[in-house]
This record gives structure tokens, C-alpha cells and sequence, in this order.
């Protein structure tokens, strides 16, 4: 099983929730891969069987310029298939909060097989890094249930 963690950052929040992730899948042996969204070419979404998106909210609840391109080609492919998890920070200050996460959330939803969304406000803090590693156990046991040729039933849900 392929899993690719995209994601894009400005001031280094999302980074680091996308850090936190990528350490929660790695816990298990599993072949993960952790772009920024520049070293990520959208052709390749369905190369992988799990796609992680992370993004941070900008302007009025708007998704960011340069993750634009990856929210078309998912909506363009329409994989079924593609387990999909979609993560970002955010300030509560603002009125959407997280905006950018809720419209990848309701494309994916409706173009891929959507597992789980993760809000972080701003920095993640220590209450942050179970929901990462819940965020990630539901992907990973939503995996487990569609693809009978991954051994999930070795893994140990923390
Ligand atoms: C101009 C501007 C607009 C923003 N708009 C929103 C917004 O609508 N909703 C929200 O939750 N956060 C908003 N934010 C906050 C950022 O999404 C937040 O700081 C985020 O953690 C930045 O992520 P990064 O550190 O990965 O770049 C905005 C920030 C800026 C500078």
C-alpha cells in the first residue's frame, strides 16, 4: 500500500501537523511518502492507494493558490478507489476556520473514498498529537477493511 502525504505551508503550521502525520504512519512500517505541494505533480494522485492532503486557509475561507491545482485533478479523476484523509490549521479568529479544509473535505468526499478531516488551530500542541495519530488510525483501518492483501490485522492500533 502507497501513501502520500501533500501539503502546503507559509509560515510552517501545516508543516509541522504534516510532520506529525507522516511520523503517526511511519510508526507502522508503512510506505509513506511527504510532499510539499510544489514537489507533487497532481498527475500522480492515483499512483497511490492512500492520499493524505494538508492545507492551510487563506483570503475568506479560501483554499490556497498553489493547492488549487491538486483539488481539480481530484475532482477531475473521480477515484473511488483513493482512500483519502484531508488535514490543515487554521486561526479560529477568522470566520470560516479551516475554511480550506471543509471544501477539500466535500470534493473528496464526493470523488473519493473520504476517511477522516483534522483541524488544528494554528501551531499543533501536545492535545493535538493523538488526534494526528486518530486521524491517521481511521485511514489506516479503513485501508485495512477495503484491501484484504494488506496485513493491517499485524498492526496494533496504538
Ligand atoms: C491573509 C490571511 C487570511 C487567512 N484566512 C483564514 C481563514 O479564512 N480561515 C482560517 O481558519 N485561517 C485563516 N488564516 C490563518 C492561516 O490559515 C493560519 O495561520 C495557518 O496556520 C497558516 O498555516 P501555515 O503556517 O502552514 O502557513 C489566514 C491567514 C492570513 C495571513
Amino acid at each position: 500500500m502507497k501513501i502520500a502525504i501533500v501539503y502546503s505551508s507559509v509560515t510552517g503550521n501545516t508543516k509541522e501537523l504534516a510532520e506529525v502525520i507522516y511520523r503517526n504512519f511511519l510508526g507502522y512500517s508503512l510506505d509513506v511518502m511527504i510532499y510539499r505541494i510544489e514537489d507533487f505533480s497532481p498527475a500522480y494522485i492515483d499512483r497511490f492507494d492512500v492520499v493524505v492532503v494538508g492545507t492551510y486557509t487563506w483570503g475568506d475561507g479560501e483554499i490556497p493558490k498553489e493547492m488549487r491545482k491538486l483539488y481539480y485533478a481530484f475532482e477531475k479523476l473521480g477515484n473511488k478507489k483513493i482512500i483519502s484523509g484531508v488535514f490543515g490549521t487554521g486561526d479560529s479568529f477568522y470566520p470560516k476556520y479551516c475554511g480550506a479544509v471543509d471544501l477539500f473535505r466535500d470534493m473528496l468526499y464526493v470523488r473519493t473514498n473520504l476517511t477522516a478531516t483534522l483541524k488544528v488551530e494554528l501551531l499543533p500542541q501536545i492535545q493535538d498529537l493523538q488526534r494526528s495519530q486518530m486521524f491517521v488510525d481511521s485511514i489506516l483501518k479503513r485501508a485495512d477493511k477495503l484491501n484484504n492483501s494488506f496485513k493491517m490485522k499485524d498492526i496494533q492500533y496504538k
